[in-house]
């Protein structure tokens, strides 16, 4: 890899986007599919995806929506429910349509009313899983009114995820989005087959970001930003060499209206400067030798899928983030709107 004015690093993949439907997915799925050789795409859809046959259906509308002359591969999640069953799952997986599935505790973010209410309710689904070695994406919140929100990732991994990696522990997980200290320390402590993802935003902000100077909605999603002291784990993870960090943006766009009322929705739409916002904080962390693992090896050695083949290029150049991007007709407000990045995807 060679570094100084330009950054060439094997094509990089998402392991985590919402590329959302109907208008919107034909807004944002160029975006991704400029950056990204594959994502995975999540299922929180209304309804949600929890059928074969709605995957394969959304796949279709995803690569209808990938502009002419790209190259981009998504990968469909089975999204969980109390009453899925597990030979749908497996089938799905079998015939190459789920690549994963998606843990959603019910009403812990955008999309997940139909979640998981209890993970007792599909442990026949994650025993086929662990059998089959298909991953389970973990949406890694509590949802208990008792928890704080700032407390909800680490009251999860001691009520929930530790227990279910104890007693499944061949099931392939992945912590999605870690955002605190206790999260690193969590995955640091399991086996091989405990991975996670690690956002942009997660890198770069801490909750300061979202509630100093005013309440600034585009800087809301879940997991909720933390402290300074928690979140400074996650760029010492994701820049550490492990292989267990790898890419995953979590870009989640929701319009302007949508996120500027007063109830403002979780999610941030970062899908459209991602490997910038990322190459900032692995050249901040002195760590640039250390991005293509996290970006293009990690996560699909994780998966087990092969790595992809070319490159791409991010020149040392001033990238000016517009103040809002319109997604087919739907203004979003991008991560970073406003600010000047300093280096350039070369198109
Ligand atoms: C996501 C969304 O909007 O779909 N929002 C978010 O804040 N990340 C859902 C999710 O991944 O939690
Ligand atoms: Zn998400």
């Amino acid at each position: 890899m060679a570094i100084d004015q330009t950054l060439t690093i094997r094509r990089p993949d998402d392991w985590h986007v919402h590329l959302r439907d109907g208008a919107v997915l034909a807004g944002v799925t160029p975006y991704t599919a400029r950056q990204f050789a594959r994502a995975i795409v999540m299922p929180n859809l209304s309804p949600p995806v929890t059928s074969v046959e709605a995957a394969r259906a959304y796949r279709e509308r995803v690569l209808a929506a990938v502009p002419e002359g790209m190259d981009f591969t998504p990968l469909m999640t089975c999204y969980l429910t109390d009453s899925i069953r597990a030979d749908e799952v497996a089938r799905g997986h079998a015939e190459g349509v789920f690549t994963a599935a998606k843990l959603y505790p019910a009403h812990a973010t955008t999309g997940s009313a139909h979640g998981v209410t209890d993970i007792a309710n599909i442990m026949p689904v994650l025993e086929r899983m662990a059998a089959i070695g298909m991953p389970l994406l973990v949406h890694g919140e509590v949802t208990d009114h008792n928890v704080d929100i700032f407390d909800r990732e680490a009251v999860f991994i001691e009520r929930t995820l530790a227990p279910l990696v104890a007693r499944l522990p061949e099931l392939r997980v992945v912590f999605e989005h870690i955002t605190t200290r206790q999260a690193v320390e969590f995955v640091e402590s399991a086996g091989d087959n405990v991975g996670s993802t690690i956002t942009p935003q997660h890198l770069h902000i801490n909750r300061n970001a979202m509630l100093v100077g005013g309440i600034r909605p585009h800087a809301y999603c879940l997991p909720v930003a933390k402290r300074e002291e928690r979140q400074l784990a996650q760029p010492k993870a994701a820049t550490s060499g492990s292989a267990k960090y790898f890419l995953g943006t979590d870009s989640a766009p929701h319009a302007v209206s949508a996120k500027e009322s007063a109830c403002g929705c979780a999610g941030l739409f970062n899908a459209p400067f991602a490997l910038e916002s990322y190459a900032a904080v692995f050249e901040e962390e002195g760590a640039l030798d250390k991005f293509e693992a996290f970006a293009s090896e990690n996560g699909p050695r994780f998966y087990r899928l092969p790595l992809n083949e070319g490159t791409v290029t991010l020149d040392r150049a001033e990238l000016e983030v517009p103040a809002t991007i319109d997604a087919n007709g739907t203004p979003i407000v991008p991560f970073h709107a406003g600010e000047t990045l300093r280096w350039k995807l070369r198109a």
